[in-house]
Protein backbone atom coordinates (compact mmCIF):
# COMPACT_ATOMS: atom_id res chain seq x y z
CA UNK A 1 0.00 0.00 0.00
CA UNK A 2 1.27 3.33 -1.08
CA UNK A 3 0.82 5.13 1.94
CA UNK A 4 2.51 9.25 2.07
CA UNK A 5 2.14 9.67 5.41
CA UNK A 6 4.70 6.86 5.77
CA UNK A 7 7.61 8.33 4.34
CA UNK A 8 10.19 9.68 6.60
CA UNK A 9 12.37 12.59 5.25
CA UNK A 10 16.34 12.39 5.17
CA UNK A 11 19.35 14.82 5.13
CA UNK A 12 20.97 14.56 1.85
CA UNK A 13 18.40 12.65 0.14
CA UNK A 14 19.04 10.80 -3.18
CA UNK A 15 16.45 12.56 -5.98
CA UNK A 16 15.78 11.17 -9.40
CA UNK A 17 14.39 14.14 -11.33
CA UNK A 18 12.31 13.89 -14.42
CA UNK A 19 11.82 16.78 -17.12
CA UNK A 20 9.56 16.26 -20.21
CA UNK A 21 6.84 19.29 -20.32
CA UNK A 22 7.96 20.52 -23.97
CA UNK A 23 10.91 18.72 -26.83
CA UNK A 24 13.35 17.33 -23.97
CA UNK A 25 13.24 14.26 -22.18
CA UNK A 26 15.79 14.70 -18.86
CA UNK A 27 16.46 12.34 -16.11
CA UNK A 28 19.12 13.59 -13.91
CA UNK A 29 20.38 12.43 -10.12
CA UNK A 30 21.02 14.68 -7.43
CA UNK A 31 22.54 14.25 -3.79
CA UNK A 32 21.88 17.14 -1.52
CA UNK A 33 22.68 19.53 -4.19
CA UNK A 34 25.36 17.82 -5.68
CA UNK A 35 24.57 17.24 -9.23
CA UNK A 36 25.53 13.32 -9.61
CA UNK A 37 24.12 13.13 -13.43
CA UNK A 38 22.60 15.19 -15.39
CA UNK A 39 21.03 13.23 -19.12
CA UNK A 40 19.17 14.74 -22.01
CA UNK A 41 17.53 12.94 -25.09
CA UNK A 42 16.33 16.14 -27.35
CA UNK A 43 13.59 15.74 -30.17
CA UNK A 44 14.61 19.43 -31.55
CA UNK A 45 16.45 18.56 -34.14
CA UNK A 46 13.22 16.48 -35.64
CA UNK A 47 11.11 19.80 -34.18
CA UNK A 48 13.43 21.87 -36.50
CA UNK A 49 11.72 20.60 -39.52
CA UNK A 50 8.64 21.59 -38.81
CA UNK A 51 9.86 25.38 -37.49
CA UNK A 52 8.35 24.56 -33.68
CA UNK A 53 7.71 22.05 -31.25
CA UNK A 54 4.99 19.93 -32.50
CA UNK A 55 2.87 18.65 -29.18
CA UNK A 56 2.64 14.92 -30.83
CA UNK A 57 5.57 14.37 -32.37
CA UNK A 58 6.97 15.60 -28.52
CA UNK A 59 4.90 13.12 -26.73
CA UNK A 60 5.90 10.50 -29.13
CA UNK A 61 9.92 10.93 -28.87
CA UNK A 62 9.43 11.22 -24.97
CA UNK A 63 7.76 7.72 -24.97
CA UNK A 64 10.86 6.40 -27.08
CA UNK A 65 13.94 7.78 -24.79
CA UNK A 66 11.52 8.02 -21.13
CA UNK A 67 13.72 4.48 -20.31
CA UNK A 68 16.62 5.02 -21.67
CA UNK A 69 17.49 8.65 -20.29
CA UNK A 70 16.57 7.33 -16.63
CA UNK A 71 18.50 4.00 -16.90
CA UNK A 72 21.85 6.30 -18.32
CA UNK A 73 21.05 9.24 -15.35
CA UNK A 74 21.37 6.27 -12.89
CA UNK A 75 24.00 5.00 -14.56
CA UNK A 76 26.44 7.93 -14.98
CA UNK A 77 25.59 8.34 -11.27
CA UNK A 78 26.31 5.24 -10.55
CA UNK A 79 23.28 4.63 -8.30
CA UNK A 80 20.74 1.48 -8.59
CA UNK A 81 17.16 2.03 -8.40
CA UNK A 82 17.17 0.94 -5.00
CA UNK A 83 19.20 3.58 -4.09
CA UNK A 84 16.84 6.47 -4.48
CA UNK A 85 15.07 8.44 -1.71
CA UNK A 86 12.16 10.40 -4.03
CA UNK A 87 11.89 11.04 -7.82
CA UNK A 88 10.65 14.63 -8.41
CA UNK A 89 8.94 15.18 -11.96
CA UNK A 90 7.27 18.27 -13.46
CA UNK A 91 3.33 18.15 -13.57
CA UNK A 92 2.59 21.34 -15.28
CA UNK A 93 3.03 23.80 -17.10
CA UNK A 94 3.61 22.35 -20.64
CA UNK A 95 2.08 20.54 -23.27
CA UNK A 96 -0.36 18.25 -21.82
CA UNK A 97 0.85 14.56 -23.45
CA UNK A 98 4.49 15.28 -22.92
CA UNK A 99 4.11 16.11 -18.84
CA UNK A 100 1.59 12.76 -18.89
CA UNK A 101 4.84 10.43 -20.55
CA UNK A 102 7.61 12.30 -17.70
CA UNK A 103 4.49 11.84 -14.82
CA UNK A 104 3.29 8.78 -15.77
CA UNK A 105 7.05 6.99 -15.78
CA UNK A 106 7.54 8.96 -12.43
CA UNK A 107 4.31 7.88 -10.61
CA UNK A 108 5.35 3.91 -11.78
CA UNK A 109 9.12 4.45 -10.22
CA UNK A 110 7.80 6.17 -7.20
CA UNK A 111 5.14 3.27 -6.50
CA UNK A 112 7.30 0.23 -7.50
CA UNK A 113 10.10 1.35 -4.85
CA UNK A 114 7.76 2.54 -2.33
CA UNK A 115 9.36 6.29 -2.00
CA UNK A 116 7.99 10.30 -2.13
CA UNK A 117 6.95 11.50 -4.99
CA UNK A 118 7.40 14.78 -5.56
CA UNK A 119 5.30 16.97 -8.18
CA UNK A 120 7.14 19.96 -9.38
CA UNK A 121 6.02 23.06 -11.31
CA UNK A 122 8.20 23.77 -14.23
CA UNK A 123 8.65 27.64 -13.41
CA UNK A 124 9.66 27.03 -9.68
CA UNK A 125 12.15 24.06 -11.61
CA UNK A 126 13.70 27.33 -13.46
CA UNK A 127 14.65 29.22 -10.35
CA UNK A 128 15.93 26.44 -8.21
CA UNK A 129 18.33 25.91 -10.51
CA UNK A 130 20.46 28.66 -8.99
CA UNK A 131 20.77 26.62 -5.40
CA UNK A 132 22.70 24.05 -7.83
CA UNK A 133 25.54 26.53 -8.62
CA UNK A 134 25.67 28.33 -5.32
CA UNK A 135 24.37 25.78 -2.54
CA UNK A 136 25.45 28.17 0.01
CA UNK A 137 22.73 30.43 -2.12
CA UNK A 138 19.26 31.25 0.38
CA UNK A 139 16.38 33.08 0.14
CA UNK A 140 15.64 36.05 -0.19
CA UNK A 141 16.53 37.47 -3.29
CA UNK A 142 15.16 39.26 -6.53
CA UNK A 143 14.81 36.23 -9.35
CA UNK A 144 14.73 37.09 -13.28
CA UNK A 145 12.54 34.25 -15.29
CA UNK A 146 13.03 34.09 -19.04
CA UNK A 147 11.91 31.02 -20.96
CA UNK A 148 9.60 30.28 -23.92
CA UNK A 149 6.74 30.58 -21.70
CA UNK A 150 7.25 32.86 -19.62
CA UNK A 151 8.60 36.41 -18.27
CA UNK A 152 8.43 37.39 -14.90
CA UNK A 153 10.46 38.79 -12.04
CA UNK A 154 9.85 37.59 -8.50
CA UNK A 155 10.90 38.23 -5.40
CA UNK A 156 11.52 34.72 -3.70
CA UNK A 157 11.11 35.45 -0.66
CA UNK A 158 11.34 31.97 0.85
CA UNK A 159 12.10 28.31 -0.66
CA UNK A 160 8.36 27.53 -0.79
CA UNK A 161 7.35 31.68 -1.43
CA UNK A 162 7.74 33.62 -4.38
CA UNK A 163 5.78 36.79 -5.52
CA UNK A 164 5.84 38.82 -8.68
CA UNK A 165 7.10 42.12 -9.02
CA UNK A 166 7.01 42.34 -12.31
CA UNK A 167 5.69 40.23 -15.51
CA UNK A 168 4.87 40.05 -19.36
CA UNK A 169 1.42 40.97 -20.36
CA UNK A 170 1.42 39.21 -23.89
CA UNK A 171 4.03 36.88 -25.54
CA UNK A 172 7.58 35.85 -23.83
CA UNK A 173 10.58 36.71 -24.13
CA UNK A 174 11.97 33.58 -25.73
CA UNK A 175 8.84 33.54 -27.93
CA UNK A 176 9.49 36.56 -29.64
CA UNK A 177 12.95 35.10 -29.97
CA UNK A 178 11.63 32.06 -31.75
CA UNK A 179 9.08 34.64 -33.84
CA UNK A 180 11.85 37.30 -34.41
CA UNK A 181 14.23 34.05 -35.46
CA UNK A 182 11.52 32.92 -38.21
CA UNK A 183 11.34 36.76 -39.72
CA UNK A 184 15.31 36.17 -39.98
CA UNK A 185 15.09 33.01 -41.68
CA UNK A 186 16.70 31.44 -38.81
CA UNK A 187 16.10 27.99 -38.02
CA UNK A 188 14.23 26.89 -34.87
CA UNK A 189 15.39 26.98 -31.58
CA UNK A 190 15.47 30.80 -32.37
CA UNK A 191 17.30 32.26 -29.26
CA UNK A 192 20.73 30.72 -30.04
CA UNK A 193 20.16 31.34 -33.52
CA UNK A 194 19.26 34.93 -33.22
CA UNK A 195 22.43 35.27 -30.44
CA UNK A 196 24.30 34.20 -33.21
CA UNK A 197 23.17 36.36 -35.89
CA UNK A 198 23.60 39.36 -33.63
CA UNK A 199 27.52 39.31 -33.24
CA UNK A 200 29.32 42.12 -34.95
CA UNK A 201 25.91 43.63 -35.66
CA UNK A 202 24.78 47.36 -34.88
CA UNK A 203 22.26 47.36 -32.18
CA UNK A 204 20.76 51.07 -34.04
CA UNK A 205 17.61 50.27 -35.32
CA UNK A 206 15.00 51.71 -32.58
CA UNK A 207 12.44 48.80 -31.34
CA UNK A 208 10.43 50.05 -29.11
CA UNK A 209 11.06 48.66 -25.64
CA UNK A 210 9.78 45.75 -23.90
CA UNK A 211 8.97 47.56 -20.91
CA UNK A 212 5.22 49.16 -21.77
CA UNK A 213 6.06 52.49 -21.57
CA UNK A 214 2.67 54.48 -20.16
CA UNK A 215 1.76 51.27 -17.89
CA UNK A 216 2.47 50.92 -14.60
CA UNK A 217 6.50 49.99 -14.86
CA UNK A 218 5.52 46.25 -14.45
CA UNK A 219 4.45 45.15 -16.97
CA UNK A 220 6.43 43.92 -20.43
CA UNK A 221 4.77 43.49 -23.89
CA UNK A 222 6.92 40.85 -26.03
CA UNK A 223 4.10 41.15 -28.56
CA UNK A 224 4.32 44.77 -29.81
CA UNK A 225 8.14 44.47 -29.81
CA UNK A 226 8.10 40.83 -32.24
CA UNK A 227 5.33 43.10 -34.45
CA UNK A 228 7.75 46.39 -34.72
CA UNK A 229 10.08 43.67 -36.26
CA UNK A 230 8.13 42.03 -38.42
CA UNK A 231 7.02 45.30 -39.75
CA UNK A 232 10.35 46.59 -40.42
CA UNK A 233 11.45 43.47 -42.14
CA UNK A 234 8.16 43.75 -44.11
CA UNK A 235 8.32 47.22 -45.07
CA UNK A 236 11.83 46.94 -46.31
CA UNK A 237 11.00 44.29 -48.33
CA UNK A 238 7.78 46.30 -49.72
CA UNK A 239 10.16 49.15 -50.82
CA UNK A 240 12.85 46.28 -52.33
CA UNK A 241 15.51 47.42 -49.77
CA UNK A 242 17.50 45.12 -48.38
CA UNK A 243 17.74 44.46 -44.47
CA UNK A 244 20.94 43.91 -42.52
CA UNK A 245 19.82 40.60 -40.08
CA UNK A 246 23.00 40.90 -37.97
CA UNK A 247 21.73 45.04 -37.37
CA UNK A 248 18.31 43.73 -37.37
CA UNK A 249 18.97 41.04 -34.30
CA UNK A 250 21.55 43.17 -32.20
CA UNK A 251 18.74 45.90 -31.95
CA UNK A 252 15.93 43.51 -31.03
CA UNK A 253 18.11 41.58 -29.19
CA UNK A 254 18.76 45.13 -26.98
CA UNK A 255 15.45 45.87 -26.93
CA UNK A 256 14.37 42.59 -25.68
CA UNK A 257 16.83 42.21 -22.69
CA UNK A 258 18.01 45.54 -21.31
CA UNK A 259 14.29 45.99 -19.75
CA UNK A 260 14.83 42.85 -18.09
CA UNK A 261 18.16 43.57 -16.49
CA UNK A 262 16.96 47.41 -15.82
CA UNK A 263 13.71 46.12 -13.99
CA UNK A 264 15.78 43.45 -12.07
CA UNK A 265 18.43 44.97 -10.60
CA UNK A 266 15.29 48.42 -9.81
CA UNK A 267 13.70 45.75 -7.89
CA UNK A 268 16.76 44.63 -5.69
CA UNK A 269 17.44 48.19 -4.92
CA UNK A 270 13.89 49.09 -4.05
CA UNK A 271 13.31 45.69 -1.85
CA UNK A 272 16.71 46.26 -0.38
CA UNK A 273 18.13 42.42 -1.11
CA UNK A 274 21.30 42.46 -2.27
CA UNK A 275 21.17 39.07 -4.40
CA UNK A 276 19.85 38.30 -8.30
CA UNK A 277 19.49 34.89 -9.91
CA UNK A 278 18.07 33.90 -12.74
CA UNK A 279 16.45 30.89 -15.12
CA UNK A 280 14.98 29.86 -17.78
CA UNK A 281 16.16 29.25 -21.53
CA UNK A 282 16.47 33.16 -22.36
CA UNK A 283 19.23 33.30 -19.34
CA UNK A 284 21.42 31.32 -21.59
CA UNK A 285 21.49 34.28 -23.50
CA UNK A 286 25.20 36.24 -23.57
CA UNK A 287 24.25 39.77 -23.77
CA UNK A 288 21.81 39.16 -21.21
CA UNK A 289 24.58 37.18 -18.80
CA UNK A 290 26.81 40.34 -19.60
CA UNK A 291 25.06 42.99 -18.79
CA UNK A 292 23.22 41.16 -15.68
CA UNK A 293 26.53 40.64 -14.48
CA UNK A 294 27.66 44.31 -15.53
CA UNK A 295 24.47 45.67 -13.47
CA UNK A 296 24.65 43.64 -10.56
CA UNK A 297 28.12 44.40 -10.03
CA UNK A 298 27.96 48.19 -10.77
CA UNK A 299 25.16 48.55 -7.75
CA UNK A 300 26.83 46.23 -5.50
CA UNK A 301 24.66 43.21 -5.93
CA UNK A 302 25.77 39.60 -5.84
CA UNK A 303 24.45 37.56 -8.98
CA UNK A 304 23.99 34.09 -9.12
CA UNK A 305 23.47 32.71 -12.35
CA UNK A 306 23.12 28.71 -13.39
CA UNK A 307 25.36 27.34 -15.92
CA UNK A 308 23.88 27.66 -19.64
CA UNK A 309 22.83 24.32 -19.63
CA UNK A 310 21.05 24.54 -16.63
CA UNK A 311 18.92 27.47 -17.90
CA UNK A 312 17.40 25.71 -20.50
CA UNK A 313 14.99 22.79 -19.76
CA UNK A 314 16.56 20.26 -17.62
CA UNK A 315 16.19 17.53 -14.67
CA UNK A 316 18.48 18.76 -12.32
CA UNK A 317 16.30 22.11 -11.82
CA UNK A 318 13.08 19.50 -11.02
CA UNK A 319 15.49 17.81 -8.87
CA UNK A 320 16.55 20.61 -6.95
CA UNK A 321 12.74 21.88 -6.46
CA UNK A 322 11.83 18.04 -5.78
CA UNK A 323 14.85 18.88 -2.79
CA UNK A 324 13.34 21.49 -1.57
CA UNK A 325 9.89 20.05 -1.42
CA UNK A 326 11.20 16.91 -0.17
CA UNK A 327 12.38 18.70 2.52
CA UNK A 328 9.26 20.45 4.01
CA UNK A 329 7.25 16.69 3.53
CA UNK A 330 5.35 17.95 0.45
CA UNK A 331 4.61 15.03 -1.37
CA UNK A 332 1.98 13.83 -4.36
CA UNK A 333 -0.51 11.35 -4.66
CA UNK A 334 -0.54 8.87 -7.14
CA UNK A 335 -3.80 10.84 -8.43
CA UNK A 336 -1.23 14.01 -9.34
CA UNK A 337 -2.67 15.09 -12.99
CA UNK A 338 -0.91 16.99 -15.65
CA UNK A 339 -1.74 20.86 -16.13
CA UNK A 340 -1.12 22.64 -18.87
CA UNK A 341 -0.82 25.87 -17.43
CA UNK A 342 -0.28 26.93 -13.52
CA UNK A 343 -0.61 30.09 -12.27
CA UNK A 344 2.75 32.18 -11.75
CA UNK A 345 2.71 33.28 -7.88
CA UNK A 346 0.79 36.16 -6.01
CA UNK A 347 1.33 39.59 -7.37
CA UNK A 348 3.54 42.24 -5.29
CA UNK A 349 3.76 45.74 -5.30
CA UNK A 350 6.30 47.63 -4.83
O1 LIG B 1 13.37 27.33 -20.50
P1 LIG B 1 13.30 26.82 -21.87
O2 LIG B 1 14.35 25.81 -22.31
O3 LIG B 1 11.90 26.17 -22.17
C1 LIG B 1 10.71 26.74 -21.65
O4 LIG B 1 10.40 26.48 -20.47
O5 LIG B 1 10.09 27.50 -22.42
O6 LIG B 1 13.34 28.09 -22.82
C2 LIG B 1 13.30 27.96 -24.20
C3 LIG B 1 13.38 29.35 -24.80
C4 LIG B 1 13.21 29.34 -26.29
O7 LIG B 1 12.27 30.33 -26.64
C5 LIG B 1 14.61 29.67 -26.80
O8 LIG B 1 14.60 30.35 -28.04
C6 LIG B 1 15.14 30.54 -25.68
O9 LIG B 1 14.66 29.94 -24.50
N1 LIG B 1 16.61 30.57 -25.67
C7 LIG B 1 17.33 31.69 -25.89
C8 LIG B 1 18.69 31.29 -25.90
N2 LIG B 1 18.74 29.95 -25.66
C9 LIG B 1 17.44 29.52 -25.52
N3 LIG B 1 16.95 32.95 -26.11
C10 LIG B 1 17.91 33.87 -26.32
N4 LIG B 1 19.23 33.56 -26.35
C11 LIG B 1 19.67 32.30 -26.14
N5 LIG B 1 20.96 32.01 -26.19
ZN1 LIG C 1 11.57 25.60 -19.33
Amino acid sequence: MYDIKSFKIKKDPIILGIESSCDETACAVIKGRAVLSDEIISSAAVQAKYGGVVPEIASRAHTDAIDEVAVRALSVAGISPAQVDAVAVTYGAGLLGALLVGLSFAKSFAYALNVPLLAVNHIRGHMAAAYLDNPALKPPFVTLLASGGHTAIFHTVDYDRAEVLASTCDDAAGEAFDKVARVLLLPYPGGPNVQRTAQGGMADINFPSALVKHGDGRTFSYSGLKTAVINYCHTASQKGVEINPADVAASFQKAAIEPLVAKTVGCALSLNVDTVTAGGGVIANDYLRTRLAEECKKNNLTLVLPEKRRCTDNAAMIASEGLNMYLRGEFACMSVNACASLPLAPAKRI
